[in-house]
C-alpha cells in the first residue's frame, strides 16, 4: 500500500471516482441532514483518572438497561406481508447485479447473520476491507456501518444493494426482475397497495424484516435488567461492575444500546489479511477516491480512516463508532477488519490500554485486570447474548414460467 498506484489505473478510477463522488455527496448529505447530533465530545467526558471512585466514573453516562420496544419510523409501518416480503428479498439474489449475491451471502443466520470472515467477502470480483457485521438489532441504531456513514436501515439498504463492493445491483433492473415474479407483484400489493414492485419499497420492505425478525432482546442481561433478579449469576453481576467501574466500558458502551453511538478511535491494530490481499487493497483505495479523500491523503494513507471518510477532519482519523454489545456470542470476529478472533482478545486488548498509534482516545488507558475481573467481564459480555435468531433461507419465488413453444413453434 505504500507504493503509489500505477498511474493509468490512477487516471481511471479518478474520472469514475468524480462520478461517483457525486453521486455519494448528494446521498451523504441527506444522511447528514437527517442525522441526530452525534455524540458529545470525547473532551466533555469522564476522565478515568486513577483515583477516580466507581459511582463518579459512572456519573454522566446513561446507565445500562433492556433494549426498550423498537420505535418504527411513521413512514414505514410495519405489516406481515412487507415483513415477508422483505425476508424473501433478504434471501434473493437476484438484488445483485449478476444475481449471485444476496444480503444474507454476507448476513448469513448461521454465521451470526455476518459471514464469519475476519474480513467480509465482496461482489465477486472484489473483497471487502471491512468486516461483515451481524444485522441482529442493528434497527436500534440512530447510524449505521463500522463508521456509521448511514443514518436508517433503509438508507443502508440502499448502499447494499448498489454499493460496488457488496450488491452492485441496478435499481431499473431490479425493478424489471421482480416484476416478472408473480409472487412478488402480489406481496407488493398487499405491502404496500402498490400497482408494481418499486426499488424505493424494496428498501423499505428490507427494513422492515430487520425491524421484525433480526432482534435479540432474550438476553439474560435484558431479563436481569427487566426484573429478573435470578438471570445472571454471581460473576456475570461483578463482571457488570468491572464494566462500569474499573475498566471503564461505560464510558463508551452505554445506555439500552450499550453504545453511545459516538465515535470513537480505540487503535485497532490493522489486519495483517489486509496487507496480503491486493483485492481488499484495490477496495480500499476505491474507497478513498468514491469518498473524495484528497490525493495527497490517497497516497499516503495505508488503512481505514473510520469517520474521516465522512467528515474530512484530521481528528476523526480512525475513529469508529461504538458497536452495540448484543449476539456477541455467534458475531465473531470482533472489530471493524475482525482482527480479534475472541472476546478473550478484545479484552486483553482494552487491559493493555488499547492500541498504539496516533489519535487513541484519551479514554482509554492500562486497566490492570485481574485474571478473575477478566473472567467476570467475559461472564458478562456473555451475558449480553441470548438465544440464536435461527432461520432458514426461504423458498425464493420463481419467475413467471415462461410460455410454452405452441405447435409449429420452436419445434
Ligand atoms: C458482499 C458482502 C455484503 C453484502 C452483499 C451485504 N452486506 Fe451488509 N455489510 C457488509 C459489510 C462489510 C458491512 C460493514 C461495512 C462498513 O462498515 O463499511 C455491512 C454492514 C451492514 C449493516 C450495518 C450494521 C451495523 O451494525 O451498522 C446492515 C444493517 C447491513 N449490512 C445489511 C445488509 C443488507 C440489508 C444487505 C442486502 C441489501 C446487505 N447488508 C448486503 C457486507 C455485505
Ligand atoms: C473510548 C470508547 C470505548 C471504550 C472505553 C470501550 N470501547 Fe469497546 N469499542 C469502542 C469502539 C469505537 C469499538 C469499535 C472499534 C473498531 O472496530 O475499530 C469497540 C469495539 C468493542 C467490541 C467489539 C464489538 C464487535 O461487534 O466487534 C467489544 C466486544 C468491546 N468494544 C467491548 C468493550 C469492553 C469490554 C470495554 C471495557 C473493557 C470497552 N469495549 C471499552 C469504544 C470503546
Amino acid at each position: 500500500m505504500n507504493t503509489p498506484a500505477p498511474r493509468i489505473w490512477t487516471t481511471a478510477a479518478s474520472a469514475m471516482a468524480v462520478i461517483v463522488a457525486t453521486a455519494l455527496v448528494v446521498r451523504h448529505s441527506l444522511d447528514n441532514a437527517a442525522s441526530p447530533t452525534s455524540a458529545a465530545p470525547e473532551a466533555a467526558a469522564v476522565t478515568a483518572g486513577d483515583g477516580d471512585s466507581f459511582a463518579k466514573r459512572r456519573a454522566g453516562f446513561p446507565p445500562l438497561a433492556a433494549l426498550p420496544k423498537l420505535a418504527v419510523p411513521a413512514d414505514n409501518p410495519l405489516n406481515p406481508a412487507k415483513i415477508e416480503l422483505g425476508r424473501f428479498l433478504f434471501f434473493d439474489d437476484r438484488l445483485s447485479g449478476d444475481i449471485s449475491t444476496s444480503c444474507a451471502s454476507c448476513h448469513d443466520p448461521r454465521l451470526g447473520w455476518g459471514d464469519g470472515n475476519a474480513l467480509s467477502r465482496g461482489y465477486p470480483g472484489t473483497q471487502h476491507w471491512r468486516n461483515s457485521q451481524t444485522v441482529v438489532n442493528s434497527a436500534f441504531y440512530a447510524k449505521l456501518f463500522w463508521a456509521g456513514e448511514s443514518t436508517s436501515l433503509e438508507k443502508q439498504a440502499d448502499s447494499a444493494i448498489t454499493g460496488n463492493l457488496a450488491g452492485n445491483g441496478d435499481p431499473e433492473m431490479i425493478e424489471e426482475r421482480l416484476a416478472q415474479v408473480p409472487a412478488y407483484v402480489t406481496l407488493f400489493k398487499e405491502a404496500f397497495g402498490a400497482d408494481r414492485p418499486t426499488y424505493l419499497l424494496v428498501l423499505k420492505a428490507i427494513a422492515s424484516f430487520e425491524r421484525a425478525s433480526t432482534l435479540s432482546l432474550d438476553s439474560p442481561f435484558d431479563r436481569y435488567m427487566s426484573g429478573d433478579q435470578t438471570a445472571l449469576s454471581e460473576s456475570d453481576l461483578r463482571g457488570k461492575a468491572v464494566f462500569e467501574g474499573k475498566a471503564g466500558c461505560i464510558q463508551c458502551h452505554n445506555g439500552a444500546l450499550a453504545s453511545d453511538e459516538g465515535f470513537h478511535n480505540t487503535g485497532v491494530p490493522e489486519n495483517p489479511l489486509f496487507r496480503r490481499d491486493p483485492q481488499r487493497q484495490i477496495a480500499l483505495r476505491f474507497q478513498f477516491y468514491t469518498r473524495g479523500v484528497p490525493e495527497e491523503t490517497y497516497q499516503n494513507a495505508v488503512g481505514d480512516l473510520g469517520l474521516y471518510f465522512t467528515t474530512k477532519r484530521e481528528a476523526d482519523r480512525g475513529k469508529f463508532r461504538t458497536p452495540q454489545l448484543r449476539y456477541l456470542k455467534y458475531s465473531a470476529p470482533y472489530m471493524h477488519n475482525g482482527v480479534f478472533a475472541t472476546l478473550e482478545e478484545v479484552v486483553d486488548f482494552y487491559d493493555l490500554g488499547g492500541g498504539h498509534g496516533p489519535g487513541k482516545s484519551p479514554l482509554l488507558r492500562p486497566l490492570g485486570l485481574t485474571a478473575s475481573e477478566k473472567t467476570d467481564l467475559l461472564a458478562f459480555l456473555e451475558s449480553m447474548s441470548g438465544s440464536e435468531v435461527a432461520m432458514d433461507p426461504p423458498r425464493i419465488p420463481p419467475y413467471a414460467a415462461t410460455v410454452e413453444a405452441t405447435d409449429g413453434e420452436g419445434k
